[in-house]
C-alpha cells in the first residue's frame, strides 16, 4: 500500500490548490461573442490579494464598480492604487484611457501578460464592457488566488443602441431589483434602459407641481388575477402602488451612468393616461367624472384613457417635460404616443371644435399635435423624443426616434421617411410573452417567443438593406410589459436566457453567431452566473423552438 501513498498526497494537494486557486474559463466561452480574440498561451497573470488596481482619471469610478465586482466573485477586495504606486512583482489590472487603438465608441481591449491585465477604452461604457468580459475569464468561486489567461481580446457593438425596457407601472418593483436588472443589463453590454414610468394602471414619478399624480395616480384600488380573458375576470381587491422619488430616480441614473448605460424613461401620453386623469379629472374629455387608477389590463377602446387637448393639460405637460428632462440626463425623453384611442376625442364636442380651430382633419392629427407639443417642450430643454410607432400616423420631424414595436414593415417605414428606428417588434422582443407552448407555464399575456427566435432575429430588414436605408436602424429593444409579473423573480423568469441571445444578437457580427455554440455557452457560462446571481431563469429553452407551432 505505501507505494500509493505519494500519488495520494499529491493528487489531494492538486485539488486542493485546484479549489484555493480556481480555474479560470476559457475564452471561448465569452458572451457576447467578441469581435476578436485570441488567447496567447503564454503563462497566466497570477491575481491574488496583492494585485492592485490602477485606472486613469476618466475610470475612477469604475474601478470601484470594479473592486465591488470581483470582492463579490472572488472573495478578493483588492487595492485601488495611483499609477505611481511600485507594485514590484505583483499584478495589476489597469484600466487606462485610449481614443488611438480604441477608436471606436464602446469599445475596448482587454490584454494580459506578465503581471499586467490592461484594459483600454475611449469611454465608460466601453470601459464597462471590458470588465465584464474580465469577469468572465475568473472563475465564480472565492479564491486565494487565481490564474487569468493570457488573452488579447479587440471588441466592439454591431449596433449602437441596445436596450432593455421594464414596465414598473402595471407593477412596481423596489429600486434594490432596478439596480440588479440594471447589473443584468452592463453584464450583457446593454446601454440604454427604458423605464416606463407611466400608464394607465399607475404614475410611478414623483413631480413636484402635480403632486396629485402619485398621491392619486399612483394607487389602484384592486388588480386582476388570472388571465385578463378570464369570464368572469377575477379581482383581489388590494390596494396596490407605489412611486419613484426623484431622490431615487437619481440614485438609479447614477448607478447606471457608473455601468455606462443611459435612462431614458417613458412619460407616456395622450393615450394611456388612465392614472393623469384619475388624479386630474380637469386633463381629461370629461372633467365632471371621478375616474379611477386602472384595475385592468388592455384599455384600448375599451375605458376613457385620454388627455383632452385644453390650455390646462397643455401647461400640465409643458410643466411635467422641464421637471423630467432636469430629472434625466439622456439626450432622448421617450413620450409614448402608442395606442391612442380615438373614440374619446370623436365623442367630445370641446375636443372637436378645438381640432376644428387648429386646422387638425382628424384624430391621428390631433395625436400628432399633442406629440408635436411636447417635442417643443422637451426641445427648449435640448432634448429629443423617442416615440412609439404610431406617432408617425401624422407628419413629424425627423429628429424624433421611432421606437417600432410592429413589424418589419413599419420599420422600413420609418427609415423611408428618414427617422432613425429601434427595433422592439411584439414577435420576438416581447419577453412578456410566452417562451414555451406548456401549458403549465407560469403565466403571459399571449404570443410565443421562444429562445431561437430570438437569437435569429436580425434588427435590420433585408429590404432596408437592399434600398441601402440600413445606417437608420440604431438597434433593437426587448420590452418586458409586467401585467404577469408581479415580483422580480418572475420578471427574470421571463427574460433569462432570452436577454442573453438578443445581447449576441446586438453586439456580434452575425457571421460570427452560431445558435448551437451560443447554447453551450448559456451552459458554460450563463446558467452558472444566473445562479451566482440567485436568479430566476427559463430552464427548458433548448425544448421549446420556432418549429413548435
Ligand atoms: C405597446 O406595446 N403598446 C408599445
Amino acid at each position: 500500500m505505501k507505494k500509493y501513498r505519494l500519488p495520494i498526497l499529491l493528487g489531494v494537494f492538486i485539488v486542493f490548490s485546484f479549489y484555493c486557486h480556481g480555474q479560470a474559463p476559457s475564452v471561448n466561452n465569452i458572451v457576447p461573442k467578441p469581435v476578436s480574440y485570441t488567447a496567447t498561451g503564454e503563462r497566466p497573470v497570477t491575481i491574488n490579494r496583492q494585485t492592485k488596481i490602477v485606472a486613469d482619471a476618466q475610470f475612477q469610478e469604475q474601478a470601484v464598480y470594479l473592486q465591488e465586482l470581483l470582492t463579490n466573485q472572488l472573495g478578493l477586495a483588492l487595492e485601488i492604487a495611483t499609477p505611481e504606486t511600485k507594485q514590484g512583482k505583483h499584478s495589476k489590472i489597469v484600466l487606462a484611457h485610449d481614443t488611438i487603438e480604441a477608436h471606436r465608441p464602446e469599445m475596448y481591449w482587454l490584454e494580459s501578460g506578465g503581471s499586467i491585465i490592461r484594459m483600454k477604452a475611449r469611454d465608460v461604457a466601453g470601459m464597462v464592457h471590458g470588465i465584464q468580459t474580465l469577469l468572465q475569464l475568473l472563475p465564480l468561486e472565492k479564491v486565494k488566488q487565481v490564474a487569468f489567461p493570457t488573452v488579447e481580446i479587440k471588441d466592439y457593438p454591431r449596433f449602437a443602441y441596445r436596450g432593455m425596457h421594464l414596465d414598473v407601472s402595471r407593477h412596481i418593483f423596489p429600486v434594490d431589483f432596478l439596480k440588479k436588472y440594471l447589473d443584468y443589463l452592463a453584464f450583457h453590454k446593454f446601454n440604454n434602459f427604458h423605464w416606463h414610468l407611466t400608464d394607465d394602471q399607475g404614475w410611478r414619478l414623483e413631480i413636484k407641481s402635480y403632486p396629485k399624480l402619485t398621491q392619486v395616480g399612483a394607487w389602484r384600488n384592486s388588480t386582476l388575477i388570472g388571465h385578463f380573458k378570464d369570464t368572469p375576470a377575477r379581482y383581489d381587491s388590494i390596494r396596490y402602488g407605489g412611486f419613484y422619488t426623484q431622490d431615487q430616480v437619481r440614485e438609479v441614473v447614477r448607478y447606471a451612468a457608473i455601468r455606462g448605460i443611459n435612462v431614458i424613461p417613458e412619460i407616456d401620453i395622450p393615450g394611456h393616461s388612465r392614472a393623469i386623469i384619475a388624479a386630474y379629472p380637469e386633463f381629461s374629455t370629461r372633467p365632471d367624472t371621478v375616474w379611477q387608477v386602472a384595475n385592468t389590463w388592455g384599455m384600448y377602446n375599451r375605458q376613457n384613457n385620454v388627455l383632452a387637448p385644453n390650455p390646462a393639460t397643455f401647461q400640465f405637460l409643458e410643466t411635467v417635460s422641464h421637471e423630467v428632462a432636469d430629472l434625466f440626463p439622456s439626450e432622448y425623453i421617450h413620450i409614448g404616443g402608442d395606442e391612442c384611442s380615438k373614440i374619446w376625442w370623436k365623442a367630445d364636442p370641446k375636443t372637436q371644435a378645438f381640432m376644428k380651430a387648429n386646422n387638425l382633419k382628424d384624430e391621428k392629427e390631433l395625436q400628432t399635435y399633442f406629440i408635436k407639443q411636447v417635442s417643443g417642450y422637451l426641445a427648449k430643454k435640448n432634448k429629443k423624443v423617442i416615440g412609439w410607432h404610431e406617432i408617425l400616423e401624422g407628419d413629424l420631424d425627423t429628429t424624433a426616434v421611432i421606437m417600432n414595436w410592429g413589424g418589419a414593415k413599419q420599420g422600413i417605414e420609418a427609415a423611408q421617411r428618414r427617422h432613425p428606428v429601434i427595433m422592439s417588434p411584439g414577435n420576438p422582443l416581447y419577453f412578456d410573452n410566452y417562451q414555451s407552448k406548456d401549458p403549465r407555464d407560469s403565466l403571459a399575456i399571449h404570443g410565443y417567443n421562444p429562445l431561437d427566435a430570438v437569437y435569429h432575429f436580425n434588427p435590420v430588414p433585408a429590404e432596408l438593406q437592399q434600398l441601402k436605408l440600413d445606417k437608420y436602424i440604431l438597434g433593437a429593444q426587448a420590452n418586458v410589459w409586467t401585467e404577469y409579473m408581479g415580483y422580480p423573480s418572475k420578471v427574470e423568469y421571463m427574460v433569462f436566457p432570452r436577454m442573453t441571445a438578443l445581447s449576441e444578437v446586438l453586439w456580434t457580427d452575425p457571421k460570427q453567431k452560431n445558435f448551437t455554440d451560443f447554447k453551450r455557452r448559456v451552459h458554460a457560462t450563463m446558467l452558472p452566473r444566473y445562479t451566482f446571481w440567485g436568479s430566476a431563469y427559463f430552464k427548458d429553452f433548448e425544448r421549446w423552438t420556432i418549429a413548435d407551432k
